[in-house]
């Protein structure tokens, strides 16, 4: 059995975390709660020790609303099926978009402090609206939450590498969260230059592409097929593969709700891909 450790390690912040990592926005459609539960204690068994959440990936009623019925938080489900966390996990966050004031990212991290059930967030990535213009007061805000203990690292999601550089200034930024895939390309330039900086890349969307929170898609290029064949393995986890093969600094957080599929992508961190695969991608 592939675990998580097979596509090697970088630091985050102060921990050495596996470069396979699990997104938790696609476990709150699941309407079968123990599902999402076995989905994660899975992950977990299976070595991955750096999850990807947030306090708004909530069903009903939230970024992923579907149906009616009690809403569910992933960060619950995250504290349901693993607490008390085991030592070295984990949990990135994100806060900040519909964040009008300083008071209203601190009340993001009190939520998410509330519904991890912990008393200090691992990770916290101040989520911007929109990329470019001033992160500093923002970021200033949540550097102060920091010295005041509720959180541990700070990155950024949807950033530029300007707003990087701003950012550092005022605290570490260990980790940048953004779309990437390979046919959404924006931040090529950016992973070597993170890289340079100590700095991990996370990108979300691997799997999704531009179909976004639509979600996976089996309309492959023919590349992608051929490659896929070639490994004996599926498009998707080629597209995986791919972005960790962009640097040794990229952390991989596919999101998915099925178990078979988490086996899958934990599987992809083993393929290999030659200079000419890379290429025909
Ligand atoms: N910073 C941000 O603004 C931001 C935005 C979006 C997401 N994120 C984070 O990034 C994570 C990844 O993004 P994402 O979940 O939207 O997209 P993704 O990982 O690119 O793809 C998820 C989609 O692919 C499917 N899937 C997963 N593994 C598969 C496999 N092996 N074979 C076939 N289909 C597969 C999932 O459905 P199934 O459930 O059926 O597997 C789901 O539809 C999220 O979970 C979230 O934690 C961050």
């Amino acid at each position: 059995m592939t675990r998580a450790d097979v596509a090697g390690t970088w630091r985050l912040g102060d921990s050495v975390v596996n470069r396979m990592g699990f997104g938790s926005m696609r476990l709150t459609p699941r309407q079968d709660t123990s599902v999402a539960i076995k989905v994660l204690r899975t992950a977990v068994e299976l070595g991955v020790d750096h999850i990807d959440t947030a306090a708004f990936y909530v069903s009903p009623g939230g970024v992923l609303e579907v149906g009616e019925g009690v809403p569910r938080y992933a960060t619950e489900l995250i504290r349901e099926a693993l607490s008390p966390y085991p030592q070295g996990l984990v949990v990135a966050t994100k806060v900040g978009p519909w964040a009008e004031t300083v008071a209203d990212l601190r009340a993001h991290v009190e939520e998410n402090l509330r519904r991890l059930g912990v008393e200090r967030l691992d990770l916290v990535n101040l989520r911007l609206t929109r990329r470019g213009g001033s992160v500093a007061e923002r970021f200033g805000a949540l550097a102060d939450l920091r010295a005041e203990g509720l959180i541990r690292d700070l990155g950024l999601s949807n950033a530029t590498l300007d707003q990087v550089d701003e950012a550092s200034a005022i605290a570490p930024v260990v980790c940048v969260q953004n779309s990437y895939a390979l046919d959404l390309r924006r931040d090529d330039e950016m992973v070597p230059a993170l890289a340079e900086r100590g700095i991990a890349f996370v990108p979300f969307f691997a799997i999704a592409g531009p179909r976004r929170e639509d979600g996976a898609h089996q309309d492959h290029d023919e590349a992608v097929r051929r490659v896929a064949r070639t490994h004996g393995v599926t498009p998707h986890q080629i597209r995986l593969a791919w972005t960790l093969h962009q640097g040794p600094n990229v952390l991989a957080i596919p999101g998915t709700g099925d178990e078979r599929h988490l086996r899958e992508n934990i599987a992809a961190g083993a393929i290999r891909l030659t200079a000419d695969e890379l290429a025909a991608l």
